[in-house]
């Protein structure tokens, strides 16, 4: 997609008008001109966004034939489609900046495209689908409740009603751990191990280190990101430790511990060299995770063709 430009004004001008509205704080549209590298960036961030909310459908959908209860399968289930449908809020954004979503979808299982690192770690117990609650969908959200205020419109838009979901997800996750934990002690350690597992994955899905993240300073100045990696990294273990005392587990960190100079608890370092295995494919649950995207969508061509042809006969007829 060409960036519109109106006749009789000057590229100079327009990008004027671009660097005015994000200093001023207010929304970049679809049929604004903008550079082309934003474009370009949020084409990316929202695409791997998208595709991490379908990809992310997968870990806990793998639970919900073995629910404990009725009602755990109809929470578990209203949650998985949720996420869902921030996938096809998310591929609309990327689509009103002018990319394809089934061209986006092939470029995800052909490996073209990331997803988050999360979603390529295996779901072992039913105490994991608490854990993903509580930890990744509270880690979503420490990163995504800034994004509401996002330089680009549609994008910024769609971060308002995905948190609010995400919101219920984290209660959800956290009031399962909660009910377990009040069980016997099989259920304690189930939560304990559980938790041991997703907190080091939990605190990559921020993404690298500020000194090591390529795309941090130039996404802050177009306030397509409103906080660095780091910054919500250190919100998220601030956040967390109350809520694990509540809860009566721990984190597998030595050296997690209260900072009184910083007001703020100091952490280990996650291992960078797992992080970036997991990015570049070669995570424990990467190779399935794109094998089933990869039938889902091959499976889905006729209902594609079915829609695609219905919608050519009725502007036929129009
Ligand atoms: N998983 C996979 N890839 C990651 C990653 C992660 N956790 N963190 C960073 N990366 C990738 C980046 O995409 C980039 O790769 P690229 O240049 O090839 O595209 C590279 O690592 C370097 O990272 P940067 O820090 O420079 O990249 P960004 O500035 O884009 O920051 C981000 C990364 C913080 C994840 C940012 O893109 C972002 O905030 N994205 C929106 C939120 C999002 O995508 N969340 C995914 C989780 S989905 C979810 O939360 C669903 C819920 O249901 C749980």
């Amino acid at each position: 997609m060409t960036t519109s430009q109106p006749a009789g004004v000057s590229e100079a001008d327009l990008e004027h008008l671009f660097d005015r509205t994000i200093a001023d704080d207010a929304r970049i549209e679809p049929r604004d001109w903008m550079p082309d590298g934003y474009r370009k960036t949020l084409i990316r961030q929202v695409a791997q966004h998208a595709h991490s909310e379908i990809i992310g459908m997968q870990p806990e959908g793998n639970w919900l034939t073995r629910a404990p209860s009725l009602r755990r399968k109809a929470i578990l289930m209203a949650k998985v489609q949720d996420e869902a449908g921030h996938g096809l809020y998310l591929y609309s954004a990327a689509e009103t900046l002018g990319a394809d979503r089934v061209d986006l979808t092939v470029k995800l299982i052909e490996g073209k495209q990331k997803y988050s690192s999360i979603f390529n770690y295996p779901t072992l117990t039913y105490a994991d689908v608490g854990t993903i609650g509580w930890l990744v969908d509270g880690a979503a959200i420490c990163n995504q409740v800034p994004l509401c205020r996002s330089s680009f419109g549609p994008y910024a838009r769609a971060m308002i009603r995905v948190c609010k979901e995400e919101s219920f997800h984290q209660r959800q996750g956290y009031e399962l751990l909660a009910t377990m934990m009040r069980g016997t002690d099989e259920q304690r350690a189930m939560v304990q191990e559980s938790v041991n597992r997703w907190w080091w994955p939990a605190l990559m899905m921020f993404g690298p280190p500020d000194d090591k993240s390529p795309n941090t300073e130039q996404s802050m100045q177009w306030k397509i990101k409103r906080h660095t990696n780091d910054e919500l990294r250190q919100r998220f273990v601030d956040m967390s430790m109350p809520q694990a005392k509540a809860l009566g587990v721990t984190f597998p960190d030595p050296d997690l511990a209260w900072n009184e100079e910083r007001g703020s608890y100091d952490f280990g370092e996650p291992d960078w060299n797992e992080f970036t295995e997991v990015i570049t494919g070669n995570g424990a649950a990467n190779a399935e995770r794109i094998a089933n995207r990869r039938a889902a969508h091959e499976d889905g061509v006729w209902v594609r063709e079915a829609a695609m042809a219905f919608a050519a006969r009725n502007e036929e007829t129009n």
